[in-house]
């Protein structure tokens, strides 16, 4: 069996939290958990939507995946070998085929570079320098990303385009070196609902040829059940429940994805919010040292919620949920 684009296996990673110097001397050392705990995979031709509250672990999960952060504990393989253990000449590649799209383009793009630079720029670092290739790859991944006709691209600066031809430009950016993975971070979240739509009809495309994988991140359901093949839900550094977007969407199996999925009435008309006030409560930042994480906002908890923390069960092909309301068949035996 040949390996995955990507797989994730019980990958943490943890920051810091000590803020004054008294108690960086003498302080006992604490951490966020930001990610605490993740595996999953991801194949070519598969758009995987992670999602989940503001501060779960989404973005570190991302950096992570693209070696900006070092994990604690875990393991991150791209066409299965180890991302933190690449030789040189393996890291390079590893960076061609890898690209992060950013919620805002303002980021991404120099804005005293024309377009033409700003895409052909990754060419360059990557020691392709041929005049006739860099403009025709760069005209080409405009092409692709739909600002047509790509040449009256070429000569402008980022400031004399719009906000959604802008994140155009990152995405022609992003695709120019043929990556096989793209991680895109809220790529449309800073957009108007108008032009989301092209641009996510933009990933399906890619998606579609059968070359890339796309891990696309967003808080965003809506977004998440137009394109993506499967879904992860994140709640305070671990994946609570994962599998086919049309699966999780009709069946939320975990009590927080269905509170998720409750507080977007528009995502099944006739639904409504059943408990709005669940989500809104409080938001929590850490984890409880003991038990399931959602027990202190579950409507659903028992005494077994405060004592192990529930490990992934599968109740569908592709269909994972880590809650104690499910059991394994040797659990219950
Ligand atoms: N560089 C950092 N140093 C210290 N703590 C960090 C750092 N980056 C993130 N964190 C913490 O890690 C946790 C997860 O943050 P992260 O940015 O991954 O969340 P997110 O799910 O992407 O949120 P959002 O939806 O708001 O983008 C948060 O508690 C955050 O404060
Ligand atoms: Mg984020």
């Amino acid at each position: 069996m040949s390996e995955p684009l990507l797989a994730v296996d019980s990958l943490k990673v943890r920051f810091s939290s000590r803020t004054g110097i008294l108690s960086q001397l003498f302080g006992e050392e604490r951490y966020v958990r930001a990610v605490d705990g993740v595996s999953f995979r991801l194949e070519r031709g598969e758009i995987l939507g992670l999602a989940g509250e503001s501060g779960c672990g989404k973005s570190t999960l991302s950096f992570t995946i693209l070696r900006h952060y070092q994990p604690c504990e875990g393991r991150v393989a791209f066409d299965g070998i180890d991302v933190f253990s690449l030789a040189k000449k393996d890291l390079k590649a590893f960076r061609k085929s890898v690209q992060l799209i950013f919620q805002d383009p303002y980021q991404s793009l120099n804005p005293r570079f024309t377009v033409f630079r700003c895409v052909a720029e990754p060419l360059f670092i990557h020691g392709i320098r041929d005049q006739r290739e860099t403009r025709d790859r760069a005209v080409s991944a405009l092409r692709s990303s739909g600002l047509l006709p790509p040449e009256d691209f070429l000569r402008r600066y980022p400031h004399e385009l719009s906000g959604g031809q802008r994140q155009r430009v990152a995405i022609a950016r992003a695709i120019v070196l043929n990556p096989s993975l793209l991680v895109a971070d809220e790529p449309v979240s800073m957009l108007d609902v108008s032009v989301r739509a092209g641009i996510l009809n933009l990933f399906r495309e890619f998606a579609k040829s059968g070359r890339v994988g796309i891990l696309y991140v967003s808080h965003d359901l809506g977004t998440i059940r137009y394109i993506c093949d499967r879904v992860a839900i994140m709640y305070l550094g671990r994946i609570v429940e994962i599998g086919p977007t049309a699966e999780v969407m009709q069946n939320p199996s975990h009590p927080y994805t269905r509170a998720l999925i409750d507080s977007v009435p528009e995502i099944e008309p006739g639904v409504g919010r059943k408990d709005p006030e669940l989500l809104e409560k409080f938001i929590e930042d850490t984890a409880p040292l003991h038990g399931c994480r959602f027990q202190r906002r579950c409507p659903l908890r028992k005494d077994e919620c405060f004592v192990h923390e529930p490990d992934p069960v599968r109740i569908g092909r592709e269909h994972e949920v880590a809650c104690h309301l499910y059991r394994t068949r040797s659990d219950a035996s």
